[in-house]
């Protein structure tokens, strides 16, 4: 089982995180921006949504339906210190059977979970961003109780395969790369996202295990 976060003992201070305004309406389109590769607003490529879940569509076989299997944020450990940072890795929901973060939001290209404080937690919310993307690692959440910069690198590719048998919802992209990620097995439990998985890793997934997915956000209408 992987660390509980209601084990986990945060001071939490509320501060200020832009929500994330919603999709549509002229302000989309008209946004000057250097997200999305400079695409944003363009062709189907948009850096903000609503709260929305994520989900893997197996790119080599055939899915069960148009959106893939659910995935969610998983802790993997914390810098520890005064400031501590705790992480947190992208992986099947079925590989970890646990969810902190119901819905996660993409804004202005910075991808941000939503965490779901509980009493136990103290009931008090965290800031968590997709913090890391890089080459032959897993995606990268880190969470704290002060807020963390923006890191908008991400962007969502509305899809233009769902007819031909692709997934329904857009698609996650890195820039505008939304070919690059895989689910491989972790060496504990989780099936995890990683990004350009690579036989050369530092160990923390198998890369025989890795099949080429396209994460999916999920629930846009
Ligand atoms: C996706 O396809 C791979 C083979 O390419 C298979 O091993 C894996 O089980 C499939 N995963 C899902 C969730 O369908
Ligand atoms: C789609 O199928 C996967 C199993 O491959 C399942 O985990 C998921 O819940 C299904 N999604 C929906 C919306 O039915
Ligand atoms: C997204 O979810 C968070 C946490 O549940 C909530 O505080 C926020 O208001 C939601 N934003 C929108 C635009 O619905």
């Amino acid at each position: 089982m992987f660390i509980s976060f209601a084990s986990i003992v945060f001071g939490f201070s509320l501060g200020a995180l832009a929500a994330p305004s919603s999709l549509g309406g002229d302000s989309l389109a008209q946004r000057t921006s250097t997200t999305c590769g400079g695409l944003n607003g363009i062709a189907g490529f948009f850096d903000t949504t609503p709260n929305v879940t994520l989900s893997a569509w197996n790119r080599t076989l055939p899915n069960a339906n148009d959106t893939g299997v659910p995935l969610v944020l998983v802790p993997i450990g914390e810098t520890g210190g005064p400031n501590a940072v705790h992480l947190e890795n992208l992986a099947t929901f079925a590989s970890v059977g646990i969810n902190f973060w119901p819905t996660v939001a993409l804004d202005q290209g910075t991808l941000i979970g939503n965490f779901m404080s509980t009493p136990a937690d103290g009931g008090v919310p965290t800031f968590t961003v997709a913090t890391q993307a890089a080459a032959g690692t897993a995606l990268q959440f880190s969470s704290s109780s002060k807020s963390l910069p923006n890191n908008p690198i991400f962007c969502a590719v509305a899809s233009t395969s769902a007819e031909g048998g692709g997934p329904r919802g857009p698609a996650l992209a890195i820039g505008t790369d939304t070919d690059h990620f895989s689910l491989c097995q972790s060496q504990g439990p989780a099936n995890l996202i990683i990004y350009q998985a690579s036989a050369t890793n530092d160990g923390s997934y198998d890369f025989n295990t890795c099949y080429p997915v396209t994460v999916v956000i999920d629930d846009l209408v």
